[in-house]
């Protein structure tokens, strides 16, 4: 559900007093902290306890989950307490596990703060940490008791992040087709124009909501939904060390080159591979890889947890609302695939 923040309050005091937690715990990081937590009313009337958290993935590790769990004890959290996570998918992700193991699982309420948290992170149940740099490797499956989406707070995101939630839109609009394909095509909405977000929002949330009610653990369709992420990932890892290179960047440069790869295959039809292009770049800069990381972004495919037989498993598109998971391609063939366009990347940076 979308709202303003105040039935936010509405929605969070009346599930207080159904549920009548006898402590309540706030998650935040410190922008949403300072961004975020101002705008929502019921903070201010409830005895909570506020845990903080550092911005971004630098909380989804072990060494906050200890230390979020002690507090927790400290304080005599117990079954019957609830957590309220205000903020990025990191902060969700980061509450959400904690939630789901701490006395074999706390409700959660989730009030996304970003654009991609309120169209991807928030909705499906998958709560995770990194482990040693490997990102979601610790997680569960466990959905929050609410979801409380809020567009008054897009506001004040910068256009990076807007552009990284954008990226997932896009993909889902790929997927489904219809009229999110329609919204989508109509270019992203200035972040005053309430109107617009709620009804792309709303859209997005509608086709994650129906792949993962069919499919919650990913044993089948829900790896639709990794689309543009295998090569999306080996371009965001490669390319680590680059603050302008973001996961939003990746995602929708993964988009291209994976719709790039189903076109040469044979598999995604030239349509809709000029559709891809034309909705990624006008926005997102083609980044891709050198001669140099040909081998290094070859291993690191050949690592992903999602392979099976020692093969990477794709999901590609056939056309729009049309797409199939579970496509093998061996070593071999995206070795040969990633040297073939390492000239083109360099041709078009230069
Ligand atoms: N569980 C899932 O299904 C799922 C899906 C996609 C992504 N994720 C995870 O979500 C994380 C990425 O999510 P994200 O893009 O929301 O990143 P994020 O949580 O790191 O937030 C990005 C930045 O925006 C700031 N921010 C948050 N709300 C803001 C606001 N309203 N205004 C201004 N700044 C604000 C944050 O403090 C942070 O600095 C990753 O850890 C990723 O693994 C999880």
């Amino acid at each position: 559900m979308i709202v303003r923040t105040e039935t936010i309050d509405q929605r969070i005091e009346t599930y207080i007093n159904d549920y009548q937690p006898d402590k309540i715990v706030v998650v935040v990081s410190e922008t949403s902290e300072k961004l975020c937590l101002p705008k929502l009313q019921i903070y201010k009337k409830i005895d909570n306890i506020i845990y903080h958290l550092p911005d971004g993935d630098e909380a989804k590790k072990i060494t906050y989950c200890e230390d979020f769990w002690e507090s927790l004890l400290r304080e005599n959290v117990t079954r019957k307490s609830l957590i309220i996570a205000v903020g990025g998918g990191a902060v969700l992700d980061f509450a959400g596990f904690c939630a789901s193991v701490y006395m074999r699982g706390l409700p959660c309420i989730y009030v996304p703060t970003t654009l991609l948290s309120m169209v991807d992170g928030s909705e499906g149940g998958k709560t995770g940490i990194n482990l040693y740099g490997t990102k979601n490797v610790i997680g569960t499956f466990t959905d929050p008791v609410a979801i409380m989406r809020n567009v008054d707070f897009l506001s004040t995101l910068n256009e990076c992040e807007l552009l990284s939630g954008w990226a997932e839109i896009i993909k889902h609009a790929l997927l489904t087709g219809g009229n999110l394909m329609e919204l989508v095509k109509k270019g992203m909405p200035l972040s005053s124009d309430i109107e617009a977000w709620m009804n792309i929002i709303r859209e997005n949330v509608i086709f994650k909501k129906g792949i993962v009610a069919e499919d919650f653990k990913e044993k089948g369709q829900r790896k639709l939904l990794n689309l543009g992420h295998t090569l999306g990932h080996g371009i965001e890892a490669i390319h680590f060390e680059d603050p302008k290179i973001n996961h939003g960047i990746s995602i929708a440069c993964g988009l291209y080159w994976e719709s790039l790869l189903g076109y040469e295959m044979g598999f995604t039809n030239k349509e809709t591979f000029d559709l891809v292009s034309s909705l990624v770049f006008p926005l997102f800069p083609k980044i891709g890889w050198n001669e140099m990381e040909v081998e290094p972004m070859t291993n690191l495919l050949m690592h992903d947890k999602k392979n099976h037989n020692g093969k990477i498993q794709l999901s590609l598109l056939k056309s729009v609302g049309e797409a199939s998971y579970d496509i093998e391609i061996s070593e071999t063939e995206i070795n040969e695939y990633l040297t073939k366009y390492a000239m083109a990347v360099h041709e078009s940076n230069d």
